[in-house]
C-alpha cells in the first residue's frame, strides 16, 4: 500500500513537471529570431546567417509570416517598427494602415445615429488602406544589405512549398469559418476542413510575391496588383481606391524614449499608443518597491493596475494620429505629471474608474497581430510588431491574391464613448478622418542597460498589448527572471474602461485573487483566456542571447 502511494504520488509530480513549461528558452551564441511560427523564425535567421543584416532579417520574416500565419501575419494589414542600430542608433517606422479617402467620421452610423454592429470589424467596409508592404521596402531601402530578390525567395518557395497546419491553427480555422463564409462572396482556401499536418500550399500569394519581387514595392500600390486589389474590395462593397493605395506612404517616427531605474526603454510613438502608454505606467510605478512586495502579489498587482487605469484613461482621450491631432506628449511621458496622476491612491481601495477621468492638461496651440524580436550577428536588434486587427482581419480573403485584409478600421473611434472590438472607448483624437491612421496599442520596445542591448520585447492581443510588455519587462527586472520564464509567467489587465482586471484563468493563487476582491477590485477571469502572446529576447550577462518565445501560440525561436 506504501510503495503503491509512493508510486501514485511520484507518477502526480511527474506529470505536473512535465506539463511545466520550459523555463528558460533557446540560447544562441550570436543571432536570433523569435516569431509565431517557426518557419518564419528560419526563414530569418537563414537571412541572418547568409550575411544580412536585423533589416533584411525583418522583411524575410514580416512576409514569411503572411504565408506562415495568416491569422495575424500579412500583405493585407500594417504595423510598426523600432529598431536599435549596433552604434546605438534608435528609430521607428509606421506602415500603419490609414483612413480611405472616401471616409468620413459617421461611416459606422445609421441613420439614428448608431453605430452599426459588425460594420467596422467584418467585410469590406472595414479594411484601412493596406501598409506592410510599403513598410518591408522602406526598411530595406534604408538599411537592407542582401538583394530584395534574395530575400523574397525563401519566402515564395515557402509558398508553394506549403505550410504544415499546427493544432492550434486547425482550432482557428475551424473556429472563424462561420465568418470567413458570412464575409466573402464565394468559397475561399480556408473553408476546407483543415486537419493537423495538413500541408496548405499557397499558389496566388507566391504569384504575388514573385510580382513584388519583380516589379518591387510599387506593384503592390500602383500596378497589377493594386488593380486588382481595389476593384476586389470595391465589388465587395468597400470604398478603397486605387488612389488610396497610390497614395499610401510609410513614415519614419521619433520613437518615446524614457527611463526606469537603470533602463532605457525605446518604445512606439503614435499613431501607436504604446510607448507613451508604457511610460506613463512605468513613469508611476518607478518609486514603488515591487520587487519588496514580490511577483504577482496584492500590492504589485495593486499598484500597476491603478497605473493602468490612469494612462488608459490619458489614452483614450488624448492619443490619435500625430499628423492630424496635437497630442501633449512630454507632458504625458514626463515624471511629474505621472506621479501627479497617482497622488490620489491607497492601497486600502481600488480607485474607481468612473472618478478618474484624462488628466488635465492645457493644450498649447499649435492633439490579431502577431509581434516578432530580432538581434543579428552585428549586434543590431529590430522589434516589429504587425497586424490584420481581428484574427484574419475582416475575414474577407482576396483569393486571387492570396491574403486576408485588415479590420483597422474599428481601432478608430467609430463614435464617442462606444467601445471597439477590445473595449477600448475613444473620443475626437481618433475620430475617422481621411488618410488618418487610426490610434493602436502595439508597443515594439527595446530596452537598453548601461547604454547597452538588452532586451527586444512585444507581443499581440489588442488593448493588452501595452501591459503584456509591461509585465514582461518587470519580470526581467524587477522579479529577476530570465527571459522564456518572464514570458511564461500568468498576466493580468486593467484598462480604465470597463473597470475590471482582466486575469489568466488558473493564473493567480486563490489568497491573492480573494484579498483582491475584499479590497473592492473586479475581476474578470473568464473573457481572455490568453493575455498576449510575447516573443522576446534577452542579452545575458555573457554575450549570449535568450529567447521567450510564448507557448500560448505556436511560437518559435531560431537562431545561432
Ligand atoms: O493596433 C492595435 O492596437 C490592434 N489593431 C491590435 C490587434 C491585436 O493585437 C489583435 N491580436 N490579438
Amino acid at each position: 500500500m506504501k510503495i503503491r502511494s509512493i508510486f501514485i504520488i511520484s507518477l502526480s509530480f511527474l506529470l505536473i513537471y512535465c506539463k511545466k513549461k520550459p523555463e528558460i528558452g533557446v540560447i544562441t551564441e550570436k543571432a536570433m529570431v523569435v516569431s509565431a511560427r517557426k518557419e518564419a523564425s528560419k526563414i530569418g535567421s537563414d537571412i541572418l546567417k547568409k550575411g544580412g543584416n536585423a533589416f533584411d532579417a525583418m522583411v524575410a520574416t514580416e512576409l514569411a509570416l503572411a504565408v506562415a500565419y495568416p491569422y495575424a501575419g500579412n500583405l493585407g494589414g500594417g504595423g510598426f517598427m523600432v529598431y536599435r542600430k549596433n552604434d546605438g542608433e534608435i528609430g521607428a517606422l509606421d506602415y500603419r494602415e490609414k483612413a480611405p479617402l472616401a471616409s468620413h467620421k459617421d461611416m459606422y452610423l445609421d441613420s439614428l445615429g448608431n453605430v452599426v454592429e459588425g460594420k467596422s470589424v467584418l467585410g469590406a467596409m472595414a479594411v484601412g488602406v493596406p501598409g506592410t508592404v510599403a513598410g518591408v521596402f522602406e526598411t530595406h531601402k534604408k538599411f537592407g544589405s542582401l538583394p530584395i530578390e534574395e530575400i523574397l525567395q525563401p519566402v515564395i518557395d515557402l509558398a508553394n512549398r506549403g505550410v504544415i497546419v499546427t493544432k492550434k491553427q486547425e482550432k482557428r480555422i475551424r473556429e472563424y469559418q462561420p465568418k470567413f463564409l458570412k464575409a466573402n462572396k464565394d468559397s475561399i482556401l480556408f473553408d476546407k476542413l483543415w486537419k493537423e499536418n495538413d500541408t496548405i500550399k499557397y499558389p496566388a500569394l507566391a504569384e504575388t510575391l514573385t510580382r513584388i519581387q519583380k516589379k518591387g514595392r510599387d506593384e503592390f500600390y500602383k500596378g497589377e496588383t493594386a488593380k486588382k486589389l481595389a476593384e476586389f474590395i470595391q465589388n465587395n462593397g468597400g470604398i478603397i481606391t486605387e488612389e488610396d493605395l497610390a497614395k499610401y506612404e510609410a513614415k519614419w517616427r521619433t520613437p518615446i524614449v524614457f527611463e526606469y531605474d537603470d533602463l532605457r526603454i525605446i518604445s512606439m510613438s503614435p499613431p501607436s499608443s504604446g510607448g507613451v502608454c508604457l511610460a506613463q505606467i512605468m513613469n508611476t510605478i518607478e518609486s514603488y518597491d515591487l520587487d519588496q512586495y514580490g511577483h504577482n502579489s496584492v500590492k504589485s498587482i495593486q499598484v500597476i493596475t491603478e497605473a493602468e487605469r490612469r494612462a488608459y484613461a490619458d489614452r483614450s482621450h488624448f492619443l490619435g494620429d500625430p499628423d492630424f491631432v496635437n497630442i501633449p506628449l512630454d507632458t504625458l511621458i514626463s515624471k511629474q505629471y505621472s506621479n501627479r496622476r497617482m497622488s490620489d491612491f491607497s492601497f486600502e481601495k481600488p480607485t474607481s474608474s468612473e472618478d478618474i477621468s484624462h488628466g488635465n492638461i492645457e493644450m498649447v496651440e499649435s492633439d490579431e497581430t502577431t509581434h516578432y524580436s530580432i538581434v543579428d550577428q552585428f549586434g543590431n536588434a529590430v522589434s516589429v510588431t504587425t497586424t490584420l486587427n481581428g484574427a484574419y482581419g475582416s475575414k474577407l480573403y482576396c483569393s486571387e491574391l492570396g491574403f486576408f485584409l485588415n479590420n483597422e478600421m474599428d481601432d478608430f473611434s467609430s463614435k464617442p464613448g462606444v467601445p471597439n472590438m477590445f473595449g477600448l472607448i475613444g473620443a475626437e483624437a481618433n475620430k475617422i478622418e481621411p488618410e488618418k491612421r487610426m490610434l493602436s496599442s502595439m508597443t515594439p520596445t527595446i530596452v537598453e542597460k548601461n547604454g547597452k542591448l538588452y532586451m527586444v520585447v512585444g507581443t499581440p492581443g489588442g488593448s493588452t498589448i501595452i501591459t503584456s510588455v509591461l509585465q514582461t519587462i518587470l519580470n526581467v527586472h524587477e522579479y529577476k527572471m530570465g527571459m522564456q520564464e518572464a514570458v511564461n509567467q500568468p498576466r493580468f489587465h486593467h484598462q480604465w474602461l470597463p473597470d475590471v482586471i482582466k486575469m489568466e484563468p488558473n493564473g493567480f493563487s486563490p489568497k491573492v485573487k480573494n484579498k483582491l476582491k475584499e479590497l473592492g477590485y473586479e475581476l474578470d477571469e473568464t473573457n481572455s483566456p490568453v493575455i498576449g502572446k510575447v516573443d522576446a529576447i534577452l542579452v545575458l550577462p555573457n554575450g549570449k542571447l535568450e529567447g521567450g518565445a510564448d507557448h500560448r501560440g505556436d511560437d518559435t525561436a531560431v537562431g545561432f
